[in-house]
C-alpha cells in the first residue's frame, strides 16, 4: 500500500447493517401518515438513496408529503431507530488491518451528520476515521463528498461501498472503487456501476487492499462461575452483543470444544464413572484443554477472531484445586503444558454465593455427577475462584450475578467492550 493512501467507506450496508432501524422507521412514518406500507422488497430499496427520493419514488408521494414523511421518520430514527443497527462482523478487524498498513480511513455517507456521529460513537468506530463526510440539506452527492473528504496530497484513494451510488461517485471523483456484495446492492449492480474490485466479506476488503499488512490478533475471553450462576444465558447475550459490534465471535466450551475434547467431556460427566480418581479427572480436563488451545483458540485469535470460551483453566483450579482439594498450585502446574502460556485476555466471573447457586441449580434440571457433590464442595470452589482473582486481579472482571438478567448482561457488555475497544487503539 502506498504512503498516504485513503480508504473511504460508505456507512449503511458497508460498515453497518441498518435495515432493522430503517424499515421500522419507514413503516412508522407511513403508518403515521395513513399510507399503505409497501412489501419488503420495496422497503429494501429505502437503504441507500436519499429519503425524500424514496418516499416519492417508492411510495408515490408528492415532494411536500415526502418531506413530511422524512420529518416523522427522523423523529423515530434519531431516538430509537439509530441504534437498531449492527456492525458487520469482521469490520473492526478489517479497519485495524488497514490502519496497520498505514491507510487513512474516512466515511462518506448519505446520512446526516448527527445520526452518523452517534452511530460511529455508539459502536466505538469513530476513532478509526480521520474524515467523516455526511449529507447536508438532503443533498448527498457522493462525488462531491468524496472530493471534499480527500486531501490534495492523497496518493491513492478507494471508495468502498455496497451500492451503485458509491461506485459512480468514486469513479467520477477519479478514485478506485471496491464494491462489497454483503450489503444491499447486488454484484450485477456494482459491476454495472464500474466497481473495479468486489469483496464478499469485510475480511476480504483488507485482503484486497492491504494483503501485505498481515493479521491483527483478536482476543481470548472466558467466562467462569459456579454451576447455577446463569453462565449459559450470559454467554449467549455477550456473544450477540459482540457480534452486533462487529467482532467475529467464536464460541467454544470446556471441557469440549473439539471433537476429541467432546469425547473427553462425555467421560468426565458420565455418572457411571464414579471410580474416577481426582488425578485422572484433573488430567482429562487438562488434556481436553491442550487440544482446544491448539486446535481452536490460538488459530482463531491469531486471525483476528474473538474467542468466547465457556470455562477455562480457572475452572480446573477452582473445581479440582479448591473443590477436590488438590491445591490450586498443583492444578496450575498440571495445566502448564496444556495451556502453554495461552491465557484469556479477560475472564468474566459471575459472582454468586454457593447456596444461591445450588438453589437455582435444583430448580433448573436433574443434577449431573459433579453437580451432585456436597454443598461444601461448592463452597470450596467459590473460595478457589476468589483466590484466583486475588492472584490475577487485572485479568478478571467480576460481575454480581444474583440480580436481574438484563442488568447483569449490560454490566458484562460494558466491561468486556471497554476492554476490547481499548485494545484496538
Ligand atoms: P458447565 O460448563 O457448567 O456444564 P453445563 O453445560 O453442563 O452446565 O461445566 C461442566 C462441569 O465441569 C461443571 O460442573 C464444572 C466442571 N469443570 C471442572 O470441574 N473442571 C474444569 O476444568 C472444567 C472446565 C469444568
Amino acid at each position: 500500500m502506498q504512503k498516504n493512501t485513503w480508504v473511504l467507506f460508505d456507512l449503511d450496508g458497508t460498515l453497518t447493517r441498518s435495515e432493522e432501524g430503517i424499515w421500522n422507521c419507514a413503516r412508522y412514518a407511513l403508518e403515521r401518515m395513513d399510507r399503505p406500507v409497501p412489501d419488503n422488497e420495496t422497503l429494501r430499496k429505502f437503504i441507500g438513496p436519499p429519503l425524500v427520493w424514496s418516499f416519492r419514488n417508492l411510495c408515490g408521494m408528492t415532494e411536500e408529503e415526502a418531506l413530511e414523511a422524512q420529518r416523522i421518520y427522523r423523529e423515530r430514527y434519531n431516538t430509537v431507530g439509530l441504534l437498531e443497527n449492527r456492525v458487520y462482523p469482521g469490520i473492526r478487524n478489517a479497519l485495524c488491518r488497514l490502519r496497520k498498513a498505514g491507510a487513512h480511513l474516512g466515511v462518506v455517507t448519505g446520512k446526516p451528520a448527527a445520526p452518523t456521529g452517534r452511530i460511529l460513537e455508539h459502536f466505538g468506530l469513530d476513532r478509526f476515521f480521520g474524515k467523516v463526510l455526511c449529507a447536508t440539506d438532503n443533498k448527498a452527492d457522493k462525488e462531491q463528498m468524496i472530493r471534499a473528504a480527500l486531501p490534495e496530497d492523497a496518493a491513492e484513494a478507494w471508495m468502498v461501498g455496497d451500492r451503485k451510488y458509491d461506485m459512480e461517485g468514486g469513479r467520477r471523483a477519479g478514485i478506485h472503487t471496491l464494491g462489497v456484495t454483503y450489503g444491499y446492492g447486488s454484484e450485477a449492480e456494482l459491476l454495472e456501476a464500474g466497481a473495479e474490485k468486489l469483496a464478499g466479506s469485510p475480511r476480504e476488503i483488507a485482503d484486497i487492499l492491504c494483503p501485505e499488512a498481515g493479521e491483527v490478533p483478536g482476543a481470548f475471553l472466558s467466562m467462569e462461575g459456579l454451576d447455577g450462576s446463569g453462565k449459559g444465558t450470559q454467554l449467549e447475550r455477550l456473544a450477540d452483543t459482540l457480534d452486533r459490534y462487529g467482532f467475529e465471535v467464536i464460541r467454544t466450551r470446556e471441557p469440549g470444544g473439539t471433537p476429541i475434547g467432546e469425547k473427553i467431556r462425555e467421560i468426565l460427566l458420565d455418572r457411571e464413572n464414579a471410580a474416577m480418581t481426582d488425578e485422572t479427572e484433573a488430567l482429562l480436563y487438562a488434556a481436553a484443554r491442550a487440544q482446544l488451545v491448539r486446535e481452536v483458540i490460538r488459530p482463531a485469535v491469531r486471525s483476528g477472531r474473538v474467542i468466547l470460551c465457556d470455562r477455562f483453566v480457572d475452572s480446573s483450579a477452582a473445581y479440582q484445586g479448591g473443590g477436590r482439594q488438590m491445591g490450586i498450585e498443583k492444578i496450575l502446574e498440571i495445566n502448564r503444558p496444556a495451556v502453554d502460556g495461552t491465557m484469556p485476555d479477560l475472564t468474566v466471573y459471575l459472582e454468586i454465593g454457593h447456596r444461591k447457586a445450588l438453589e437455582r441449580r435444583c430448580a433448573a434440571s436433574e443434577p449431573d455427577r459433579l453437580e451432585m457433590e456436597a454443598e461444601n464442595f461448592h463452597a470450596r470452589v467459590e473460595e478457589g475462584y476468589h483466590r484466583l482473582m486475588e492472584m490475577d486481579p487485572d485479568r478478571f472482571a467480576a460481575v454480581n450475578a444474583e440480580g436481574d438478567r438484563e442488568a447483569i448482561a449490560a454490566e458484562i457488555a460494558e466491561k468486556v467492550l471497554a476492554r476490547l475497544l481499548e485494545a484496538e487503539h
